[in-house]
């Protein structure tokens, strides 16, 4: 996590012991705004302390089993094919999470947060500023992942059906040799990958917005962990091995998207802190749960790439 950049900010957060403090949340307090008190600074980095601690270090966020034998371990077109199902059912299943997500949301300001992932996921390029939508005359390469802003907003955006991710990772499969059919629905998910994205519905997307929040946490913190990165990492290598390579856009996009999430994450739960009365046990036991879900979905896919590699 990194904190206050502002060397008079700096100054203050350890005159004051609210070292670990986001900026943000510094320049609230020191500007006195309301709801934004030492008293409730302190408390929330004890309680960041125990999210460390009893949230955190969950096995699936420090010692994912799966991600580390597809990093460095050779794998065979089989296990890859599978890997993609899978990713493919919870790429469309996360869509309803996200969907729930956003109707679900009590502001307008998190009901438009929620709609720019939504919008995104089925194809709004995001409309950075200062940046041209590609404009590339190759219609064949509208929405490609590889020319594509990581950062910006849907607003003013263009929707293309190609710019969709779950069109980029069928582009992977199409190459893989799997047909649009055998791909996406739930009846092609394993019971471990639908338990996921049944949790994904149930939490992530919950009626109860600490419920959503304390799961959006968990969920962001999983994905700024660093599995996006060894996926890209064992499918470089496993392209190494192929005449014609496989397209990785979609995970290199994604790779490059969370890399900047991390920080947002940590500004938002502090934003929530100062602003609502988090209940600190159940923020944590949903996040737990979260990441229980979360689980299935990784040692489930390293149960079927081991009973492939068996056969
Ligand atoms: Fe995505």
């Amino acid at each position: 996590m990194s904190v206050a950049t502002h060397p008079e900010l700096d100054g203050f957060a350890r005159n004051q012991s609210l070292d670990g403090l986001t900026e943000p949340s510094l320049r609230a307090i020191a500007e006195g705004r309301e709801g934004y008190t030492i008293e409730t600074a302190r408390r929330f980095l004890s309680f960041q302390k125990r999210i460390d601690a009893e949230l955190l270090k969950h096995p699936i966020i420090t010692d994912n089993a799966y991600t580390a034998w597809f990093e460095h371990s050779r794998k065979s077109h089989e296990q890859i094919m599978s890997f993609i199902v899978q990713f493919s059912v919870f790429s469309n299943q996360f869509l309803v999470a996200q969907l729930q997500k956003t109707l679900n949301a009590d502001t307008l300001e998190s009901m438009r947060a929620s709609k720019e992932i939504l919008a995104n996921e089925i194809g709004v390029v995001f409309n950075a500023p200062g940046r041209k939508t590609p404009g590339s005359s190759d219609t064949d390469r509208h929405g490609d992942p590889e020319l594509v802003s990581t950062e910006g907003s849907v607003d003013g955006g263009v929707f293309r059906f190609r710019a969709a991710h779950f069109e980029w990772l069928l582009r992977i499969a199409e190459k893989l040799g799997l047909r649009f059919e055998e791909l996406g629905r739930r009846l092609h998910g394993t019971e471990s990958t639908l338990f996921f994205c049944d949790e994904l519905i149930r939490l992530y997307g919950n009626e109860d917005y600490m419920t959503s929040q304390a799961a959006s946490y968990a969920v962001e913190n999983w994905a700024a962990a660093g599995f996006w990165d060894q996926l890209v990492a064992g499918l470089v290598n496993y392209n190494t091995q192929l005449d014609s390579p496989l397209p990785l856009a979609f995970f290199t996009w994604h790779a490059r998207i969370e890399g900047q999430h991390a920080q947002h994450t940590q500004e938002e739960l502090e934003e929530l802190y100062f602003d609502r009365d988090v209940d600190e046990d159940a923020f944590i036991e949903t996040g737990n749960e979260m990441l229980e879900g979360v689980a299935a979905f990784w040692n489930g896919l390293d149960e079927q790439r081991r009973r492939i590699g068996a056969i």
